[in-house]
């Protein structure tokens, strides 16, 4: 582990793109600490109340991107995983999972959100608003979306994996 050079990766997507699934597996074949977003979030209760229409937290931005900016630049080999906020410029890669609208809608199905929380949230996966938000705080050349749609999480890490090897031969020897 010590060998390995290190690597700030952050799995990012939109709601139920299957980053917490993907990351889980990632982070385990890469050796990268594992961070969730909103684990933190709660855990520090960097959040400014409930968004009732959206039925989701409303995350402090300014604790939030303070506080990781701090513990990531100190880590040598961690994976954030969560929804896009606007870090400053810490990662080697960050990878925008995205999912088919017709997929997206199954999966937001079976966990029985609200008909316009599922809308609101596949409109926003058609527009690939988070890749465009990503774009926005960090260089494009990082930014790169995986499909994590039809097929298995394995062949989604598959990918990263090699995605990774393309960028960042070291990061795996
Ligand atoms: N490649 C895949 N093939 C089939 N099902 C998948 C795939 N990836 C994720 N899933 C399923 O999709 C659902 C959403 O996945 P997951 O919870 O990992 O998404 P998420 O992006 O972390 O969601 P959230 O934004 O709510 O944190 C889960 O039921 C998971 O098992
Ligand atoms: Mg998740």
């Amino acid at each position: 582990m010590s060998r390995l050079s290190s690597f700030r990766l952050y799995i990012t997507g939109g709601t139920g793109t299957g980053k917490t699934s993907v990351a889980k597996k990632l982070t385990r074949i890469l050796s990268l600490e594992y961070l969730e977003l909103n684990t933190v979030v709660l855990e520090k209760g960097f959040y400014l109340g409930y968004d009732i229409n959206r039925d989701s937290v409303i995350i402090d931005d300014d604790l939030i991107t303070a506080y990781l900016e701090k513990v990531i630049i100190n880590k040598q080999r961690i994976c954030l995983v969560g929804g896009i906020i606007p870090l400053k410029n810490i990662f080697d890669l960050i990878i925008v999972l995205r999912c088919r609208p017709d997929i997206l809608r199954l999966r937001l199905l079976s966990r029985n959100y609200p008909e316009e929380k599922i809308e609101a949230n596949i409109e926003a996966e058609i527009m690939n608003v988070v890749y465009y938000e990503a774009i926005e705080f960090f260089s494009d050349q990082k930014v790169i979306e995986v499909n994590n749609d039809e097929y298995s999480i394995d062949i989604t890490c598959d990918q990263i994996v090699s995605k990774v090897r393309q960028h960042h031969p070291s990061v795996l020897e």
